[in-house]
């Protein structure tokens, strides 16, 4: 039996960590939870939903707060958790600021760090913005490193990381896996369309998400003049858009696109309302990482809005295209995957580059 302390603070983080939790404590180990607060409102509805019992909760999230902020103010409260607990493994997940500085806080107390989903990398330090930072600094300090897929291994190999390098999939699709089943049996359909009875389902959807910070600005104002000009343009499309908090999204996207009425802008969703309508929709427009995982599962095309990705799995499978943000490029990729068919099914189906759902348990399988 292991003490292990699993310390994340954002939506993504809750739901790739969800499996292993529950993995792990189902091996017996002595798990403990750290909430460290990055997010408030968008991770509460997860931990009730995958039923995360919580031992410590840290309240650093700010309205609109700095890296900066964000980083100190979590490393100097974190620590307290790990000498209350003493854990011999800490869990980090992914490339958020809570990520690095969990990472770096137990780096500090020499506790070995357990990285999950390491490896990835896009080779542009500012793109995405910090994550491609904080996921190689997690690198050198963590002694575990679970990587997703064999491309994500190979990125570290060339960067000399070779001990402890594990392929195990992402636990993004474990957390499908243990869902889909409800969502595919069709038991849910009748109290989803009912509380989502103002999308109008006889045309086809788009579900968009965007929250990035290098496409915050004229970039998301691109992305808004694309969905405006679709919007107005084609009477067969509804957008659904659940908007991310943060305030250089919110206002944006609500000052832009809160008249159209085939553009639904909802609050972040719960998990499997979600789920459900990537399940339903026609097409996915996102510069979300996990969604970037989730998609291909449902066997939907996705257009990435981004210059760059760490996930070229995607890409190379062919159920993925990277566009950018230009207004006239989203127009058209919506547009030929709207009135060509042939187009349409170019994209790949039956293609999912990122794990089998059992990635959870490899993990343990090897910390044994
Ligand atoms: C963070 C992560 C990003 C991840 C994303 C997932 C960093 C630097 N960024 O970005 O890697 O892809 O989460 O969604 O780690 N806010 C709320 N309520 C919430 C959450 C956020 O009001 O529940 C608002 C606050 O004003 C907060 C702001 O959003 O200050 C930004 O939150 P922050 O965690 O710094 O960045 P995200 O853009 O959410
Ligand atoms: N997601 C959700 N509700 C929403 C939007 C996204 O549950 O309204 C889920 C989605 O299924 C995926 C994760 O949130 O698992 C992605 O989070 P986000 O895009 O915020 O972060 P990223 O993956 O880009 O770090």
């Amino acid at each position: 039996m292991k003490k292990i302390l699993f310390c994340f603070g954002t939506r993504p983080e809750a739901i790739k960590m969800a499996p292993l939790i529950e993995e792990g404590l189902n091996r017996g180990h002595d798990v403990k939870v750290c909430i460290t607060g990055q997010h408030r409102d968008m991770i509460i509805p997860f931990l009730e939903f995958f039923q995360i019992k919580v031992d410590y909760s840290l309240d650093i999230m700010r309205e609109n707060q700095t890296l900066s902020s964000l980083t100190s103010n979590l490393l100097s409260k974190i620590e307290i958790v790990l000498k209350d607990f003493q854990p011999e493994l800490v869990f980090v997940q992914g490339d958020t600021t809570s990520t690095f500085t969990c990472a770096l806080a137990a780096f500090y107390q020499k506790i070995d760090v357990v990285h999950i989903e390491a490896g990835l990398r896009t080779g542009d330090i500012y793109s995405p913005f910090p994550e491609e930072g904080n996921r190689r600094l997690v690198t050198p300090i963590a002694k575990y490193l679970f990587a997703p897929t064999e491309e994500s291994r190979a990125n570290l190999l060339e960067e000399g990381v070779t001990e402890n390098v594990v392929v195990t999939g992402n636990t993004s699709i474990d957390t499908l896996r243990k869902t889909i089943t409800k969502i595919r049996s069709g038991q849910l359909n009748d109290s989803l369309r009912e509380r989502y009875k103002d999308i109008n389902f006889k045309k086809k959807i788009v579900l968009v998400t965007v929250h990035r910070r290098e496409n915050h600005g004229q970039p998301l104002i691109q992305i808004c003049n694309a969905i405006k000009e679709l919007a107005s343009s084609r009477e067969d499309i509804e957008f659904v858009i659940p908007v991310h908090l943060n305030p250089n999204v919110k206002e944006c996207i609500h000052a832009s696109l809160e008249q159209f009425d085939n553009v639904h802008l909802y609050k972040p969703l719960e998990y499997i309302d979600f789920s459900w309508l990537m399940y339903m929709s026609y097409l996915i427009m996102t510069d979300s990482g996990g969604v970037q995982e989730e998609g291909p599962y449902f066997e939907k095309p996705i257009l990435v809005m981004r210059e760059n990705t760490e996930r070229p799995e995607g890409v190379s499978e062919g159920v993925s295209k990277l566009i950018g943000s230009d207004s006239k490029l989203i127009i058209n990729e919506v547009n030929k995957l709207f009135d060509s068919c042939e187009y349409y099914s170019s994209f790949s189906k039956n293609k999912n580059p990122y794990g089998d759902g059992f990635a959870s348990e490899k993990v343990f399988d090897y910390l044994g």
